[in-house]
């Protein structure tokens, strides 16, 4: 048979796949997100996150030892608080959780690039994003607190803020205090397209930061949703976000693409909680393996339009890298 096109030919051995290879996962492209608390000598797993941890501050700096050891450039550090409040006041403290983690990260750690997650729900006692009334979450008087709480980040040595909150109006907020107190050079990665999602629930049981009445149906976007993701990144891009989220990532691929098309602004997927617990999940049961799930998982990230991938996986990642070369 005389076949003229045959793809075949260029999947023969691995050296001419390698050559061909359109995707690669790169070690500087992670980004690991952490989960810090006060108090010391304290490393709490995170039940439904095997292999996931919940710091001391003492605790931290080892672990980072690890991630800089590894190449890994960049963190994105979350704050559990000692206590918390109907305002989220640990959140824009100036010696709150996050604040003193990245003092520390930054001493101790220079080159490491550290971004901290703004939002107020780790904070607050009813577990929302914004201040409430009458069981209403309120945007405007929200974004006050949520400028303020990237600022604190700011002064504390961070090197780029996330604010994760969905509040309307937020990058905007928070772009003109930085640039007031004199952050103008602190660039802003937005959460623009982060949906209501159901992948979260690890997270939440980590922060302890589930809703304690209703859920974030009023301020997260709709899943079933693409034309509103698009409006959200351009406004947030608009308003001066440098970079975007997407989250969760697996099952929104789509947005990842069409993001990266329409904006070019850099892109990263975050790869959730519920998406690793899943993965973590299924391979300690045998029935799937764990490292090609997980390569395949980020390289789809990466073929969709991602240029970073947040993911709790970073750690394998980065070894798995070492140890076979780019994947
Ligand atoms: C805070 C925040 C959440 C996540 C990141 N920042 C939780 C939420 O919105 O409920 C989720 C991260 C994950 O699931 O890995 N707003």
């Amino acid at each position: 048979m005389e076949l003229k096109r045959r793809p075949r030919r260029l999947r023969a051995n691995q050296a001419i796949r390698s050559m061909v290879q359109e995707n690669h996962v790169r070690v500087q492209d992670l980004i690991y997100p952490m989960f810090v608390m006060m108090g010391e000598k304290k490393k709490l797993e995170i039940s439904s996150m095997p292999g996931v941890y919940n710091f001391s501050l003492d605790e931290l700096i080892l672990a980072l030892q690890e991630v800089v050891k590894l190449g890994i450039p960049a963190v994105l550090l979350f704050g559990i608080p000692e206590s918390k409040d109907s305002v989220g006041s640990g959140a824009y403290h100036e010696h709150g959780i996050v604040q003193e983690a990245v003092r520390l990260a930054k001493k101790h750690f220079p080159e490491l690039y550290v971004i901290t997650d703004v939002c107020l729900c780790e904070y607050t006692d009813h577990g929302h994003c914004g201040l409430i009334d009458q069981g209403q979450v309120l945007n405007d008087p929200t974004l006050d607190l949520l400028a303020q709480t990237a600022l604190s980040h700011a002064l504390a040595g961070a090197d780029m803020v996330a604010p994760s909150d969905m509040m309307d109006g937020r990058v905007a907020a928070i772009r003109e205090l930085l640039d007031k107190e004199g952050f103008s050079h602190i660039p802003i990665m937005a959460y623009s397209a982060k949906f209501a999602s159901g992948f979260y629930g690890p997270f939440r049981e980590a922060a302890g930061s589930t809703p304690q009445f209703g859920d974030r149906r009023t301020y997260q976007m709709d899943p079933s949703n693409g034309n509103e993701a698009m409006r959200e990144t351009e406004l947030d891009i608009e308003e001066g976000a440098d970079l975007i989220i997407v989250k969760p990532a697996m099952a929104y691929g789509d947005i990842i693409y069409r993001t990266k098309q329409k904006c070019g602004v850099p892109v990263a997927a975050y790869n959730v909680s519920g998406e690793y617990a899943m993965v973590k999940a299924a391979s300690a049961n045998g029935w799937i393996d764990e490292k090609r799930i997980v390569m395949e998982a980020l390289v789809s990230m990466k073929r969709a339009g991602a240029d970073l991938l947040i993911t709790y996986h970073a750690l394998d990642v980065a070894n798995w890298l070492r140890e076979e070369g780019p994947v």
